[in-house]
C-alpha cells in the first residue's frame, strides 16, 4: 500500500482486559468489529493489563491470560504487518500521559462513572485509586494515538464521553494537541446479556459458567449452554417485552447469521424454543470455530507471539512518543537536554 491511501486512512483504536477469556459478549460486541475494520483502517489494537491490576491478579495468571490474550488476538486474523498489535505496559507513553490526564479530569466528573460506581460495589474489600482513575488511563491509551473511532461494546459508551471530554478541555487550553476521539457502537450485539439473566450484561467474571460462553468453549459445551438458556413460557420466537431471553439469542443468532429480525421470526414461525437453541448454537459454533482452531497452534508458537509483541511495542511506542512529547511540553515540563 502507499503512503498516500495509508494517510487518508482513519485510525481505530481499542484494547480489551486480559482477566479471563473473552465471551460471545466480547466477541460480538467488540472482537468482531476489530477484525472488519482492520481492511478498512489504519488499525491499533492492544491488552489492558495495566487497567487488570485494579482487581489486584494473581501475577503468576496475569502473565499468562496477557500472552494468551495476545494469542487469541492474533487468531482474529489482525495481521501483525498491517495493523499494531501491542500490550499496554511496554508501552510507557499509556502510564505517563493517564498520570498528565489525571490533573484535567475532575474529582466530580470520574465520579460519575457507572462501571467505577459497580466495581466499587462488586470488590468493595479493594475500592482503589487506579479503579477510580480507570476512565483516565482509558483516555490515554486512545488519545496518544490521535484515534478517530473507537469500536466498544455499550458498557465503554461513558468511559469514551469522558475521554471526549477530557480531549476537548485540554485542546481549549493549549491548541489542537488531541484527535475528539467517536465511540464505534455496532448496531446489533452492543450488549449482549448472560444466557441464565437475560436482565445481566455477559461477563467474564460471572461466577455460573453456564451464563457465558467463552470463544474457546468447545461446541458441546456451547451447545449446553444454549439449551439451558433462560427464555420464557410463551414458546413463540418474536420481540416483545418480557421476552429478554428470546431476543438476547435472536440478537446472538443475527449477529451469527446476518439475518435480520423478521427474517429469524419468520424462520421459526411455528417451531419451539428446543429448534431456535440448536439452531442458536450451531451458529455460534460455526462462528467461532475459525478462531479457536488458529488459536491451538498460534498460543503454541513461543516465538512467533514474542516476536509479535516487540514488534507492536515498537511501532506503539513510535506513534504514542510523538502525543506524548507534545503534551509534555504544551505542560511546561522541562525536556529532557
Ligand atoms: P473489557 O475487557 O471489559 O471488554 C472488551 C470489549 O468487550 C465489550 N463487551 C461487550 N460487548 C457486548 N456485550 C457484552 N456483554 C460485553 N462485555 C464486554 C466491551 O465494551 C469492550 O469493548 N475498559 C475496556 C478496555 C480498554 C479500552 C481502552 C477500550 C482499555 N483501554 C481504550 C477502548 C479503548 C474494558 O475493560 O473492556
Amino acid at each position: 500500500m502507499t503512503n498516500v491511501a495509508q494517510e487518508q486512512k482513519k485510525r481505530v483504536l481499542s484494547l480489551i482486559q486480559p482477566t479471563a477469556m473473552p465471551t460471545l459478549g466480547n466477541y460480538l460486541g467488540a472482537l468482531k468489529n476489530w477484525k472488519e475494520m482492520s481492511r478498512d483502517y489504519d488499525c491499533i489494537f492492544g491488552i489492558a493489563d495495566l487497567h487488570a491490576l485494579t482487581s489486584r491478579p494473581n501475577p503468576g495468571e496475569l502473565r499468562r491470560q496477557t500472552l494468551e490474550m495476545f494469542a487469541l488476538l492474533l487468531s482474529l486474523g489482525l495481521d501483525p504487518d498491517e495493523n499494531i498489535v501491542f500490550v499496554q505496559s511496554h508501552v510507557c507513553a499509556h502510564s505517563e500521559l493517564s498520570w498528565i490526564l489525571n490533573c484535567y479530569t475532575q474529582f466530580g466528573e470520574a465520579s460519575r462513572m457507572t462501571q467505577f460506581k459497580e466495581k466499587s460495589h462488586k470488590q468493595s474489600d479493594n475500592i482503589n485509586i487506579g479503579l477510580f482513575a480507570y476512565p483516565t488511563l482509558m483516555a490515554a491509551d486512545i488519545l496518544l494515538y490521535l484515534t478517530n473511532f473507537v469500536p466498544v461494546g455499550a458498557d465503554q459508551k461513558q468511559h469514551l464521553e469522558l475521554a471526549r471530554d477530557v480531549a476537548e478541555r485540554f485542546n481549549g487550553i493549549y491548541g489542537n494537541v488531541f484527535t475528539v476521539p467517536e465511540p464505534f457502537i455496532g448496531k446489533k450485539g452492543a450488549k449482549i446479556m448472560s444466557l441464565q439473566d437475560p436482565a445481566a450484561k455477559m461477563s467474564k467474571s460471572d461466577a455460573n459458567p453456564k451464563a457465558s460462553v467463552s470463544v474457546l468453549d468447545e461446541p458441546d459445551t456451547i451447545f449446553k449452554k444454549f439449551k439451558s438458556a433462560v427464555t420464557d413460557s410463551e414458546a413463540q420466537v418474536r420481540r416483545a417485552e418480557g421476552k429478554d431471553g428470546i431476543v438476547n439469542l435472536m440478537t446472538i443468532y443475527s449477529c451469527c447469521t446476518g439475518k435480520d429480525f423478521d427474517a429469524i421470526e419468520r424462520e421459526f414461525e411455528g417451531k419451539g424454543y428446543g429448534d431456535f437453541k440448536s439452531a442458536v448454537a450451531e451458529a455460534v459454533i460455526e462462528e467461532l470455530r475459525p478462531l479457536r482452531e488458529k488459536y491451538k497452534s498460534v498460543v503454541a508458537d513461543k516465538s512467533y507471539l514474542a516476536d509479535c509483541a516487540v514488534k507492536g511495542a515498537a511501532a506503539a511506542a513510535r506513534v504514542s512518543a510523538r502525543t506524548a512529547d507534545k503534551v509534555k511540553k504544551k505542560v511546561g515540563l522541562w525536556q529532557k537536554p
